[in-house]
């Protein structure tokens, strides 16, 4: 779990990358910034391009995300959610695209972006042979925070992390490991948090503490992109933005991005489902079946054309009623769209 053993292409560089240029952040450390009402967009982006061995990953992307704003970023693997991430910190250069981040241009002020964003990466990245202090106060050097030893006591109170502030990082449970990287990310008071798939593997609880932690720091002007799988933390962003295969699919709040998908989702209930499941999949209209539970969910683009397909079941085994589209739902539909269109 240590940063050296990840070795020199993973995402520990990175992190250490970024606060290794980080010196000059030393005057923002005291605390964290307070968002101006009316000021400039945290990141404000446009046609971001990024090709690997001739693969584009990042296709076009366009992004806006205005200050005090968690903002949520979601899509299956390999989409390019890390890699977009990594160009808005500066450790990577876009192929094409401009823009800003923090009001900093990013290709040209990449460096001074850096000591001004927190990033957590993908995986665990600090050092596991380090106690928690002994990381945090190696982070606030790198970054040249002033009154270190202060700020890091300062900061492992706030977090909670006191009893285990002598633990080796790497005995920590991975709900701790993810608080104790998110504290490290915070060392330097950043203005913008750029938190890629934080909660990956860990407990509900101890999700529920960091999205807490995050909505708190929101409401002290603190700007937050976080990537993540969890349908749960999608509802919690304020908007988000839905990205498949390097396209930007969708972007708004839940309800905006539920409302423009469009689609219409029956619940069914009674009656043998697995058998209802098999009937159904090949009707006209129908997109989706799931399991839920006692219930089977059936989803369409056109609400007319899966009503009819379903009303000669209707009044037999099954009770149907119309229910709400879940975000969910929507996302499996986008990504079923975009692999059609991929596919020759
Ligand atoms: N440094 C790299 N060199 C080559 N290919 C890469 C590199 N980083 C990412 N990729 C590829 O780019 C695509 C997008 O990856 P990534 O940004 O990690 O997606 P996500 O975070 O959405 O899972 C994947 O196909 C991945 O294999
Ligand atoms: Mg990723």
């Amino acid at each position: 779990m240590s940063a050296r053993a990840a070795g020199p292409t993973s995402a520990a560089t990175g992190r250490t990358a970024v606060a290794q240029t980080a010196q000059a952040s030393a005057a923002s450390a005291a605390g964290l910034q307070a968002a101006r009402p009316g000021s400039a967009p945290a990141i404000d982006v446009r046609g971001v391009t990024k090709a690997f061995s001739g693969k584009v990953v990042v296709n076009n992307l366009s992004l806006r995300v205005e200050k005090g704003e968690i903002f949520g970023f979601l899509g299956p693997n390999g989409s390019g959610k890390t890699t977009f991430i990594r160009m808005l910190c500066g450790l990577l250069r876009p192929d094409a695209g401009a823009g800003t981040c923090l009001g900093l241009d990013l290709t040209r002020d990449a460096e001074r972006i850096k000591t001004r964003v927190g990033y957590m990466a993908q995986r665990f990245s600090l050092y596991g042979d380090l106690s928690v202090r002994e990381n945090l106060d190696f982070m606030a050097r790198v970054y040249g925070v002033p009154e270190r030893r202060e700020a890091v006591e300062r900061m492992i109170d706030r977090m909670g992390l006191g009893r285990f502030a002598g633990q080796l990082a790497q005995n920590l449970s991975g709900g701790w490991k993810q608080r104790l990287a998110l504290a490290a990310s915070l060392i330097h008071g950043p203005e913008l948090l750029l938190l890629d798939e934080p909660t990956a593997g860990v407990d509900p609880k101890a999700r529920r503490d960091f999205w807490d932690e995050v909505h708190e720091l929101a409401g002290q002007g603190l700007t937050a992109l976080i990537s993540t799988h969890y349908m749960d933390e999608a509802e919690r962003c304020h908007r988000l933005a839905y990205i498949a295969y390097g396209d930007l699919l969708v972007q708004g709040t839940v309800e905006e991005v539920v409302a423009g998908r469009g689609l219409a989702t029956w619940e069914a209930t009674g009656g043998d489902l697995y058998a209802l499941a098999r009937d159904v999949r090949p009707l006209p209209g129908v997109e989706q079946v799931a399991h839920f539970g006692n219930t089977l969910h059936v989803s369409g683009p056109d609400p007319a054309l899966l009503e009819r397909s379903l009303a000669p079941l209707r009044g037999g085994a099954w009770s149907f009623a119309r229910v709400p589209t879940s975000l969910e739902e929507v996302f499996i539909s986008l990504m079923d769209q975009s692999l059609k269109g991929k596919k020759p």
